[in-house]
Order: structure tokens, then C-alpha cells, then sequence
């Protein structure tokens, strides 16, 4: 059985056969709406979300399944004190795949170790949100016509930002990827993304402070929201929440053809005006979001033409170490070993965060 915890769980090949039942899908969904039939998909929200959760619970009912779950941690037992451990082997008994989202680091690779069902992690705190990531490569690729050789412009929290994390991760994959990283210096990407993701990658990345110096260069423009709900100091989220604002003067220095993508919620990082420009992509980006799920649910229950192979063990050495990381699932969960493991850089990471030993 396979999941989807981490961006780089799918091979290139994988994705890209998601990518192409995501555009055939779009192209006529009704051929697709009774391929769930008597399937369900549990949505295990401990996290606020509007458009994932929802995009999930819509793209499970267009597939002709239906859809069970929670929507905050304190409608479920979670409230009481139960582990995600125990609540995926008491939902793997009701329900063919689950939808996870948590606050805490980790907590969908703890959940896919003991699930009977696969688990897709729908964003854990400030570490990564793969599915995202999905919408995110649907929408550039039918954008831009390609995912290779793009010039990609990040912009605003890379260092909360878990949609950022994950789009770096997988667009590293692809030749000529270059990364233009616009954030204020307190925010930019975490160490492990520079250290195991970018600089073994080869791929050419610059830090810069300003969004209207990297405007001209840029193919894709991705805006995020400062995430105000990561912050230890609500007086340092104040001081940075206003650093990028994006507003018809800077699309101006963009390129003819540029895609400007946000996850969504917006805040105020891009003025309203931007969205009557018809290189804002966002809101066709949650709409793609909805087909990408569907593409996904789809493969991970093997109803797709060519169902996905089972992923060998992983070999990797596991050391125990205490994880210090205040955010991971293991300072919560009981009985939760904390596991570190060899990253590429040579430093001992944690598996469920990636936070230093
Ligand atoms: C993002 C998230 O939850 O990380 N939203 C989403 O999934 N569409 C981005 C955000 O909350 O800023």
C-alpha cells in the first residue's frame, strides 16, 4: 500500500501519470464520477482549512464516493487526549483512504505507520503540504506548457511556508529549475531545504529581499501568506506581515506571459486589482486542486489503468535521539520513539520533522 507523506514519494514517472489523468479529468469529469462508488475517504482535520479540506470532500463526491471526518481537533478525540496512532487504526475500519491535516510536524507519517488505509498528509505544521504541491505543478504545467528549465520566484513566509517547502523539493527534480527566493531575512527557507534539498540539486537559487527586482526575470511568481498562526511573537508577525504587497505596478515589470500562484488563503499580499490580470492563476489553481485530488484518490486506491507499485522497504539506519523541535509529533504522541535519520548532508535529522539532532 502506498502513501503520500512527503512530496518525493511519487517517482517522476508517477507524477507525471497523476498530472495526466488530473488534465483528462478536467477535460471531461463525468467520465469519471462513479469510479468511487461505495468508496469513503476520511477528512482527519485537526488544522483549519477551507480549500483543502474541501477540495478533498469534492473530489471524493465527484468520483461517486462519499466522505466522513472532522474538521478541528476538538470534534474529535484528539480533545480527549487519543494518539493519531490510534485514531488511524480505529478509521482504517471505516474508510478505504484518509486525509490528513495536523499542527504538529510528522503526524501523517506517524498515522501512515499504522493505517490499514492510505494516508495523504493535507499539510503538518510548518513542514510540508505535498498535495499542494500537486495543484501547484498542474497548474505551471498548464500554465507554462512545461515543468523544466522555469525561473521560479517564491515569495513572502519560506520559512512557515510548508506549500514552499514542498513546491522546492519537487521542482528540484527538474532540469534547469532556477529559484529566485524573495522573503525577508527572518523568513527565509529552513536549513534542511538548502542543505538536502537545494544545494545538492545543483539548481541555481538566489536569496534576495526585493520582489520588484526579480519581477523581470521570473516565469512563475508565488506568493504566499505570512502564516501568522506559526509565529512564537504575535509582535514579530505584526512587524512582517505587510513585507510583500502585490499590486499592478510590480506586474507591471513581470513578464508577458509570467503565472502568478498563491495557495490561498490570501491576506493582503496581493491587491484585488491583480485579479482581473489575466496572469493571476490562483483561483484556477484551486480549481485544478479539485481535479489533482480526484487524480490522486483514484491512484492510491489502484483504480487507475496502471496501478502504482509497492515501494520497497526503506533501508536507511534509524538512530534514537530526543527530537527538540517544539512543533514535531513527537512531543506529543505516547509512545513515539524519536527517530533520526542521515540526510544527505550528513546531519542527523529527524524522520517525522527534519529538525537537527
Ligand atoms: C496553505 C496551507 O494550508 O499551508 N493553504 C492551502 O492548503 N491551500 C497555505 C496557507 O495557509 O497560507
Amino acid at each position: 500500500m502506498r502513501h503520500l507523506i512527503n512530496p518525493l514519494d511519487f517517482s517522476l514517472d508517477e507524477l507525471h501519470d497523476l498530472l495526466n489523468l488530473a488534465d483528462d479529468i478536467a477535460a471531461a469529469p463525468e467520465k469519471y464520477q462513479d469510479v468511487c462508488a461505495h468508496k469513503k475517504l476520511a477528512t482527519l482535520f485537526y488544522e483549519p482549512s477551507t480549500r483543502t479540506r474541501l477540495s478533498f470532500e469534492a473530489a471524493m463526491m465527484n468520483l461517486g464516493g462519499s466522505v466522513l471526518g472532522f474538521s478541528s481537533a476538538d470534534s474529535s478525540s484528539a480533545s480527549k487526549g487519543e494518539s493519531v496512532a490510534d485514531t488511524i487504526r480505529v478509521v482504517s475500519a471505516y474508510a478505504d483512504i484518509a486525509a490528513m491535516r495536523h499542527p504538529r510536524e510528522g503526524a501523517p507519517l506517524r498515522a501512515s505507520m499504522y493505517s490499514r488505509i492510505p494516508v495523504i498528509n493535507a499539510g503538518d505544521g510548518g513542514h510540508e503540504h505535498p498535495t499542494q504541491t500537486l495543484t501547484d505543478l498542474m497548474t505551471i504545467r498548464r500554465r507554462c506548457g512545461k515543468l523544466d528549465g522555469l525561473t521560479i520566484g517564491l515569495c513572502g513566509d519560506l520559512k512557515f511556508g510548508r506549500t514552499v517547502h514542498s513546491l522546492i523539493t519537487t521542482m528540484v527534480r527538474y532540469p534547469n529549475t532556477k529559484f529566485v527566493l524573495i522573503s525577508p531575512k527572518e523568513l527565509r527557507v529552513p536549513d534542511y531545504i538548502y542543505n538536502d534539498v537545494l544545494k545538492p540539486s545543483g539548481c541555481r537559487y538566489v536569496k534576495t529581499t526585493s520582489l520588484e527586482e526579480a519581477m523581470p526575470q521570473l516565469d512563475v511568481l508565488y506568493m504566499t501568506r505570512i502564516q501568522r498562526e506559526r509565529f512564537a511573537d504575535p509582535n514579530e508577525y505584526r512587524r512582517l506581515k505587510d513585507s510583500y504587497i502585490l499590486t499592478p505596478d510590480k506586474m507591471a515589470l513581470g513578464k508577458p506571459d509570467l503565472a502568478v500562484l498563491h495557495p490561498l488563503p490570501r491576506v493582503n499580499e496581493i491587491t484585488l486589482e491583480v485579479d482581473d490580470d489575466p496572469r493571476a492563476a490562483y483561483f484556477e489553481q484551486a480549481q485544478n486542486g479539485v481535479y489533482v485530488r480526484m487524480a490522486l484518490i483514484m491512484t492510491l486506491l489502484g483504480l487507475t489503468e496502471k496501478p502504482l507499485a509497492d515501494k520497497p522497504a526503506s533501508s536507511r539506519e534509524l538512530v534514537e535521539m530526543h527530537c527538540p523541535n517544539p512543533r514535531c509529533i513527537t512531543g506529543v504522541e505516547e509512545g513515539v520513539k524519536h527517530l533520526f535519520h542521515r540526510a544527505p548532508d550528513g546531519v542527523l535529522r529527524c524522520i517525522y520533522c527534519e529538525q537537527e539532532a
